[in-house]
């Protein structure tokens, strides 16, 4: 069987995807922005309510129960981003949130002088967070900016950045936006020789390809459940001696010790167990397509194939969307260097706006993002302000007949 229908089977254990408007099958190119979630997601959750729903550290049953399928997620999430120690996974509310508090935690440890880099490319979470922190410690921020030609970064700006004075670097993995891939490791790897701390932005990422944090060599990563096919919850790992010398905001009662540190409050319980169904439902893909053993090793069989079918699936929407008139592609749009980007594609029209573009294509049961996704500093940047751009954000259980309806209904906008 080949990929594309391989992946098509895989729809159906997405209910939601069955969804019709109009007698015709809704096309879901909304996944950069919250993806689907297979039956086992749902049942995963509603288990969680009828076996054991309670709270963090009783002796009784459903209590002792729920803690061992919390520690069970925990080991998930640390499979999920290859972490040697599943207490250095934590689960918040979202990536913002945890994010939030991170650098509130870091920014104790900045005085006037010290220096954080953040990039145009972006999401306003991993943006906004960092000046705010460093403005709270009177620490300077630079920003580094994004070639407009083709939406990557300016790499050589980044390094002469880099200083006995920088702190931190906060830089995403891939642009939710135009789709960009950063090169995550030999950023990590300067950051490192200059004595500084790597934050990196996995959620645009967590969907498409498999995270490694041994491999990037960072020192915290963030990213959330509800992009990759879970519930909406976010996931923070850091540097075990790192996470345990830093003082975090939180409560006396609470846990001193990892991950409780870092998790402020009650937990969504059933999000983060959902959480483990959605690494798991990954896992299987790995399992029915290759002869690995570890959960790990399922995770990076499941991604090698899911990267292979977006690719081929953003290798003809670039094509295709390239000789529409009045369409524009932003970011990398050569079809040879679709190693570089993700599967999200970002569009303008030149005779109507973003909004306009979006109420047509959800006329045809066309699911897509318009504005600036928080991606604010890049929007302006490329003088897409105030309407921004439409969105096609194509993941695994998308198909190429899906694509040809986009297509249809560009065209019919064109011209
Ligand atoms: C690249 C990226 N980073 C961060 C976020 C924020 O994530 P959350 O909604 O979990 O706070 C998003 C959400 O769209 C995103 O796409």
């Amino acid at each position: 069987m080949n990929l594309a229908d391989f992946f098509a089977k895989h729809r159906d254990q997405f209910p939601a995807l069955q969804r019709r408007r109009n007698g015709m099958q809704s096309v879901f190119l909304d996944g950069p922005a919250g993806t689907q979630v297979p039956q086992c997601v749902i049942n995963a959750m509603s288990e969680y309510f009828v076996r054991c729903n309670a709270n963090h550290g009783g002796l009784f049953d459903t209590s002792v129960e729920s803690d061992r399928w919390l520690d069970e997620s925990h080991q998930a999430g640390a499979d999920l981003l290859n972490a040697a120690d599943p207490t250095t996974i934590s689960f918040g509310q979202n990536m913002t949130s945890l994010t939030m508090s991170l650098s509130r935690a870091l920014a104790r440890t900045w005085k006037p002088g010290d220096e954080v880099i953040v990039t145009r490319l972006d999401h306003d979470a991993n943006f906004r967070p960092w000046i705010l922190a460093a403005n709270d410690a009177g620490a300077t921020v630079r920003i580094v900016d994004v070639h407009v030609d083709d939406c990557t970064l300016d790499l050589e700006q980044l390094k002469n950045y880099l200083n006995e004075r920088t702190k931190l670097v906060a830089v995403g993995c891939a642009s939710n936006s135009v789709g960009t891939i950063n090169p995550i490791a030999e950023i990590c790897q300067w950051v490192r020789s200059a004595g500084a701390l790597t934050f990196v932005d996995a959620v645009h990422y967590a969907p498409h390809r498999a995270i490694d944090v041994q491999a990037f060599g960072c020192d915290f990563l963030a990213c959330s459940a509800y992009k990759f096919f879970g519930p909406h919850l976010g996931i923070q790992w850091g540097r075990r001696e790192i996470l345990e010398d830093l003082l975090p905001y939180k409560l006396r009662p609470a846990s001193d010790d990892l991950p409780g540190r870092w998790m402020t409050g009650t937990q969504s319980h059933e999000s983060i167990v959902g959480t483990m169904a959605a690494i798991d439902y990954l896992v299987s893909i790995g399992k029915e397509l290759g002869a690995s053993h570890s959960r790990r090793e399922h995770l990076e069989t499941a991604f090698s194939a899911i990267e292979r079918h977006e690719s081929t699936l953003a290798t003809d929407l670039i094509q295709a969307i390239s000789e529409l008139p009045d369409i524009r592609i932003w970011g990398i749009s050569d079809p040879a260097r679709v190693a570089e980007r993700m599967p999200t594609i970002s569009i303008t029209h030149s005779k109507l706006t973003a909004t306009e573009v979006a109420i047509q294509l959800a006329k045809s049961g066309i699911f897509v993002w318009h504005g600036n996704y928080y991606a604010v500093e890049l929007s302006e940047l490329l003088g897409c302000e105030p309407e921004g751009m439409v969105r096609l954000g194509i993941v695994h259980y998308n198909t190429s007949i899906e694509l040809e309806r986009l297509i249809a209904a560009l065209r019919s906008l064109s011209g």
